[in-house]
Formats: structure tokens, sequence, C-alpha cells
């Protein structure tokens, strides 16, 4: 099939070509991400690929509707950016990459849980301008914390059990599993605020979840919480945790994604002045890391993406395989 592919990277191509030798379509990279704007660049494109920045709202779907596109594959596990019951009453099926390494996500998570907790980002800059100092980096054992796991799924299993190999007891929350593991026991979400150490998020976007960590359940937080954000930015209140990280409250925040992260992830904007004062203030704090979502960005995450997407593409032009489709909601 012909494939456009928005939102590429040079680092995307290769994985994406190599595994196309096994499957054969026609594909059309574009470094341009799917827009209103940009969608007509689809007109013809029976499938269209799409990352986790790229718009898929109505007005957009309904332009690539117009233009033939039958199939949305996002290189993606998380589809909180498709208008789903727009696709379903446009005909439009979207498939999606559910588990390509939930191992780089939650490794991820456990590095800016490790350089939060002993301060490696500041160790770095001192040691290179010859400041040997250890004021201010004082850290603490993991063994025997508490730390929480919001979402057991795919990425929040492999984070537990890391945390787990440290020594620390984990506990976990998440609506559709209360079964103890040999390296989590289930709490409620009140027991996982005031419990826990260090606490990751791993849940996907949902309405039920956007800002579930808010001033509230920042204020049931042990003063002094890591907090670890992988999973998406708006599970997040940023204000609110501005608020949290100004009075102490919490004690380190890491994030890999963030809630208005769409017009700075993936792009070099080092000549540019960032505009969001929400985000530079979160660059201002010494105990805050973010890393510009490159949880996924492993060698072996890259070329499962690529794989199951092309898996994906296959399925749906033969109705043989696995398709990865992201249940639509139904037609009221
Ligand atoms: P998954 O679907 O395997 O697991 C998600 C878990 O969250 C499920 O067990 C679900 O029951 C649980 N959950 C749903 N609502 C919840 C709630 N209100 N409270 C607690 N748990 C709840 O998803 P997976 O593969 O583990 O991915 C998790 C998230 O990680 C994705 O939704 C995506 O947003 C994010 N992600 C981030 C990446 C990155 O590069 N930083 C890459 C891949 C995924």
């Amino acid at each position: 099939m012909q494939m456009l592919i928005f939102s590429t990277k040079a680092y995307e191509r290769r994985p994406l070509i190599d595994a196309n030798a096994r499957h054969r379509h026609e594909l059309h990279f574009l470094e341009e991400h799917l827009t209103a704007r940009t969608a007509a660049l689809a007109d013809g494109f029976e499938t269209v690929c799409a990352f986790v920045n790229d718009e898929l709202n109505e007005t957009v779907l309904g332009r690539l509707s117009g233009g033939g596109t039958r199939l949305i594959a996002l290189r993606s596990a998380g589809f909180n950016h498709v208008d789903l019951a727009a696709a379903r009453s446009l005909g439009i099926t979207v498939a999606r990459v559910p588990a390509y390494s939930p191992h780089a996500v939650a490794e991820h998570a456990v590095a800016l849980v490790l350089a939060l907790n002993r301060k490696i980002h500041r160790a770095y800059n001192r040691v290179r301008e010859g400041n040997f100092a250890l004021d201010g980096l004082l850290g603490f054992d993991l063994n025997g914390k508490t730390v929480g796991v919001v979402g057991t799924g795919h990425i929040g299993d492999v984070f537990a059990q890391i945390m787990a190999g440290f020594g620390c007891r984990v506990i976990a929350f998440d609506p559709a599993s209360d079964a103890a593991k040999p390296y989590a026991s289930y709490v409620s979400w009140d027991e996982l605020l005031g419990e826990s150490d260090v606490i990751s998020l791993h849940c996907p976007l949902l309405p039920e979840t956007r800002h579930m960590i808010d001033s509230a359940a920042l204020d049931e937080m042990k003063p002094g919480v890591i907090l670890i954000n992988t999973s998406r930015g708006a599970l997040v209140d940023t204000p609110a945790v501005v608020e949290a990280l100004k009075a102490g409250r919490v004690g380190s925040l890491g994030l890999d994604v963030y809630e208005e992260e769409a017009g700075l992830f993936f792009e070099d904007l080092s000549n540019s002045v960032i505009t969001d004062d929400t985000f530079s203030r979160l660059l201002t704090f010494p105990n805050v890391i973010i890393t510009g979502h490159q949880g996924f960005f492993t060698r072996e995450a890259l070329a499962n993406i690529a794989e199951t997407t092309l898996c994906n593409v296959s399925a749906f032009e033969t109705g043989k395989g696995t398709l990865f489709e992201v249940p639509l909601p139904r037609l009221a």
C-alpha cells in the first residue's frame, strides 16, 4: 500500500525501510507534522502514518477521508490525540503499536528516579567545573523505600519489577487489577499517594485521568516525594506541581512528557525563545529533570515500532495477520 508517513525524523526512516523489506509497501516520508494545513498532502494515500504530536481531530480526519484515507497507522501506543468518534463516523480504521518495548520506557523512568535522587545532573556539571563539593547532593537509599506505581500495564509492570529489584516496597494502583504480584501489592489511590516515597505514572491519558495529579493529590503526598511522569503530560496539572515544588512539598520531579509539549518536543529550538512560562519555570528548579519524550527511544523499540506499524498496514490490506485496531466508540 502507499503510505504517507508524517513527522518522520532521520532516525526513524532506517528502521521503517529495513522492516519494509518484508512488507513491500510504498513508503513516502514527510518531516511535516500532520495538521489541518498539511492534511491535503495525503490526498490519494489510503494509509496515513502518524506520531504522538500529529493532529487527528475531526477537521483533519475529515480532510483525510475526503482525500481517500482509510487507515491511520499510529507509530505509538497512546491514541489520546485521535478523535475516535470522528474516525468511526468517517469509516477510518485506527491502528496502533500496543507494546513495542515496555522496557525502554520503564528503564527511562528508573533513570529519572536515580538521577534525581543522587543529583547526577548537578554532579555532572560540578565535576566538569572542578567543583568536587558534595553539599546539596545528598540522596537516600532506595532500598526499603516505598514506590507507588500508577497503572500496571506493560510499562508499569516492568517498572515495578525493576524497583522491587532495588529492594523497594512496591505498591500499585490500577482500577483494572487488584491481585497482588510477587513484587507489588495493590492499594487504594489515597494509600498510594500517602505512603509512597517515589510515585511513577504509567496509565494512559483518558478523560478520567486528566490532571489526576492536581493540588489535592499533591497535598496528600509525602513531603519530599519524587514524582515521575513518562506517560502523558496532561496526567499532571503542571501549575499545581510548580506550586508544590516552590513550597518544597514535592522533593523532585522527573518528566519525559509535558501537557503542552506539541510545539516544543522533538525539535531543535536552541536558537528560539521559549514562550511557555510554565515550562520555563520548571527549567529553573535544581530538582527537576525534563527529557523531551525520549522514553521510547531505544534501538529495540524503534525496530519494534517499525515492524508492528507495517504489520498493521499489511493486515489491513490483506485481511490476514494481526491488526492492532484501536476500538472505536459506538455510533450514537
Ligand atoms: P497499558 O495499556 O499496557 O497499561 C496502562 C494501564 O493503566 C492499564 O493497566 C490500565 O488499567 C491502567 N489505568 C487506566 N486508568 C487508570 C487510572 N485511572 N489509574 C491507574 N491506572 C489506570 O499501557 P502501557 O503500554 O503500559 O503505556 C502506559 C502509557 O505510557 C501510555 O498510555 C502512554 O501514554 C505512555 N507511553 C509513553 C512513552 C514515552 O516515550 N514516554 C512511550 C510509550 C507509552
